[in-house]
């Protein structure tokens, strides 16, 4: 008997450690057109007590602060939300997406994808490990191509799927390497947290790079 509640108890566990959502919003029919109808004028006075860290076009001067400017706005809003329920750790996004009400959150949202996202001037470096993972992926550890689900312009893509191009490198490896450790674990389906727990990280730095100078 003993035997049996412990087969039990191991066929449970997966079950259970599932059972916390990896984020509240889903996108239906009525969310997507919630955020897709958000007010961009309140959303631009909202931003204001942003740009101190996002810059004041959305786009940030500080490399380990994200950049918003160009986002997908379906992005955006879920990240508040999730930042908000607690589904995404930071202790300064924490308190102020608490701060924001669902339409304050759609709003800002839509006000950051209306701004040109950041575009890379300088010299393109040479990144081969990172040009592999985002052309070919890793059939052997069945790692998809980035490009698949980003986007080949890294622009993102459906609702879900954020632009990377431009994005500020510090800020992209250490997220990355939050979904490796599983500190960040707001993507649903773990659909970021497979891929990154079998990444090294020089792989990691390359891609940031990669996307950081990527010329759409
Ligand atoms: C004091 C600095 C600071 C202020 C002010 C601030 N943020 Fe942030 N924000 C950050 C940092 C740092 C991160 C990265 C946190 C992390 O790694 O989870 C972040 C992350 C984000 C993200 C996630 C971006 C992504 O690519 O996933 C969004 C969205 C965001 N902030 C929106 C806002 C909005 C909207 C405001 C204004 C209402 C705001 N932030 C104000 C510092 C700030
Ligand atoms: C199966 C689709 C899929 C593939 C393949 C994929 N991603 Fe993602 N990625 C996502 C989704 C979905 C999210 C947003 C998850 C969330 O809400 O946190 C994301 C988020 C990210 C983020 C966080 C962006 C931010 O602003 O915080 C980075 C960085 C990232 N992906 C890089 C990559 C790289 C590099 C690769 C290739 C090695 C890759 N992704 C492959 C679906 C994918």
């Amino acid at each position: 008997m003993k035997q049996l509640f412990a087969l039990w108890g191991l066929l449970l566990l997966p079950i259970l450690g599932n059972a916390e959502p990896a984020s509240n919003i889903a996108w239906t029919p009525e969310q997507l057109r919630f955020v897709k109808n958000a007010d961009l004028e309140k959303g631009k006075q909202l931003a204001g007590a942003c740009a101190g860290c996002h810059g004041e076009k959305g786009i940030s001067q500080v490399a380990n602060f994200p950049s918003l400017a160009g986002q997908l706005a379906t992005y955006t809003y879920k990240q508040l939300r999730d930042y908000a329920d607690g589904k995404r750790n930071n202790a300064l996004m924490n308190s102020i997406a608490t701060g924001l009400s669902e339409q304050d959150s759609a709003n800002l949202a839509v006000w950051f994808a209306s701004l040109t996202a950041p575009e890379y001037k300088g010299k393109k470096q040479n990144l081969d490990k990172a040009v592999v993972l985002v052309e070919k992926g890793n059939g052997k550890k069945i790692i998809p191509p980035c490009f698949t689900c980003h986007g080949s312009d890294g622009m993102g893509e459906r609702q879900d799927i954020p632009a990377l191009a431009g994005q500020q490198p510090d800020y992209f490896a250490n997220t990355f390497k939050a979904y490796k450790s599983g500190e960040r674990h707001n993507d649903v389906y773990s659909r970021m947290r497979l891929i990154a727990e079998q990444l090294s990280d020089v792989e990691i730095e390359q891609l940031a790079q990669y996307y950081y100078q990527l010329k759409r």
